[in-house]
This record gives structure tokens, sequence and C-alpha cells, in this order.
């Protein structure tokens, strides 16, 4: 079973923003679509750039360093140069805490 570790207080990301954070020594990017949560590496699979950078559009975060754009609930690649994934985890909202387990 996954541990839940704190990342963030629910007020601290922006409705419809990003917000950058690290976990245990990862880099973790947690994003508010619509009032709803998800968390992704915060590390994009082409050259390691941070997507906490880039621009969050609809359901996909778009990388700032080279356009590669990510599925934010699946972490799958939506646009080149980016093939490979990025890490997607698990969240819960305790009280106003959000809290990702990073398996
Ligand atoms: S580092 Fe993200 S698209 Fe190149």
């Amino acid at each position: 079973m996954s541990e839940f570790v704190p990342a963030s207080r629910l007020e601290d990301i922006p409705e419809n923003g990003m917000k950058g954070v690290m976990i245990g020594g990862t880099a973790v990017v947690l994003i508010n679509r619509e009032g709803t949560i998800y968390a992704l590496e915060d590390c994009c699979s082409h050259e390691e750039f941070p997507l906490s950078s880039g621009d969050l559009v609809g359901s996909e975060v778009t990388c700032a360093l080279h356009g590669a754009r990510f599925d934010i609930e699946t972490g799958a690649p939506r646009a080149l140069p980016a093939v490979m994934p990025v890490r997607t985890f698990e969240v819960q909202i305790d009280d106003g805490e959000v809290r990702v387990a990073l398996d």
C-alpha cells in the first residue's frame, strides 16, 4: 500500500495553475485543474526540464523548453519532442492538506 506524504496546502496551489515542490528528493509538480489536484514528476521526459515552469492548457501541461505536452492525468506525451511519459502520483486531500504517494 502506498504511503501518502504531505506536499502542500491546497490553497497554495493556484486554481488552473501549478506549484513545484520537493518531496523526499523527488521533484513533483502539483496541478490544480478546476479544483482537482494532479501530481506528476516535475521533470520533462525530453531533457529533464521542470514542467512547473511551463503552462497548463486544459488537461495538458506544456514544457517551457521545447514545447512537449503531457496529459496531466496519465503523464502520456501528447506532442513532440517528448516520446516517453512522465510519472504520475496518487493524490489525497485531507483537511486542506494535499498528500502525494511517491510509491
Ligand atoms: S525539455 Fe521539455 S520539451 Fe525539451
